[in-house]
């Protein structure tokens, strides 16, 4: 039987596991604000009221979560220039040819610009959330800015849904990574074949 890896510790599990509950809790509440036919949603934050005074502070709680999963993982997360390599190669994978992707770290290039995606929505999600929160900062902010904020904030929220789509999906397409983040380990067949230059450098260690 393959031998266990550790890649994540009990805080860094936890806290993505807390940044998952809010993004689901500041999703309902949001997509409840969004669209009537979505409205359903802010039955999972007590109902329609709750769902409008609660979403601003949920936010605000995950981009905080968020910022220990980004400190934590951010030097892993830096683009190097092996991943150009790997780039190209994108389309041999999709199609299956594991083979021919090169060697990577602890991160493939698609999983750090999934990364940054979710940090750059994030950061938009914030900033423009701010703008137009009433009552506490919308008075202070002209109704132009305002409106190119709720537009901002709309399309952000679009990007950081998407690429959690892609993380899941990636997460359960490539066997063995889900472990990952449930209990902490990954075989060491897993860690050779997808992530051969981490591997390498956890057997050294
Ligand atoms: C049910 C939803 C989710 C599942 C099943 C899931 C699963 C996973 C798994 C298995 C890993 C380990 C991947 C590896 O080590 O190769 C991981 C890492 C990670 N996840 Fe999630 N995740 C989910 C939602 C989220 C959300 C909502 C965020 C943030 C918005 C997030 C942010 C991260 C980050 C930052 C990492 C570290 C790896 C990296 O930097 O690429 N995840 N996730």
């Amino acid at each position: 039987m393959s031998k266990l890896l550790q890649r994540y510790n009990d805080r860094e599990r936890m806290n993505h596991w807390f940044v998952v509950l809010l993004f689901v809790l500041a999703g309902c509440s949001g997509f409840a604000l969004f669209h009537p036919s979505l409205f359903f949603l802010s039955t999972v934050t007590g109902g329609g009221s709750w769902a409008r005074i609660l979403h601003p502070f949920l936010g605000v709680l995950m981009v905080l979560s968020f910022l220990g999963l980004f400190l934590r993982f951010v030097a892993a997360n830096r683009f190097t220039a092996a991943d150009k390599e790997w780039k190209k190669q994108m389309g041999q994978l999709l199609k299956g040819n594991k083979s021919a992707m090169p060697a990577v770290g602890k991160y493939n290039y698609g999983q750090k610009l999934v990364f940054w995606l979710f940090a750059c929505s994030l950061i938009v999600l914030l900033i423009t959330g701010f703008l137009f929160w009433r009552p506490w900062f919308a008075p202070y902010v002209p109704i132009a800015v305002i409106r190119v904020a709720v537009l901002l904030h709309a399309i952000a929220a679009f990007v950081l849904v998407l690429s959690v789509i892609v993380h899941i999906y990636a997460a359960i397409w490539v066997k063995g990574t889900l472990r990952a983040m449930t209990r902490g380990t990954v075989t060491e067949e897993w860690a050779r074949s997808n992530h051969r230059i981490w591997y390498d450098d956890a057997m050294k260690r």
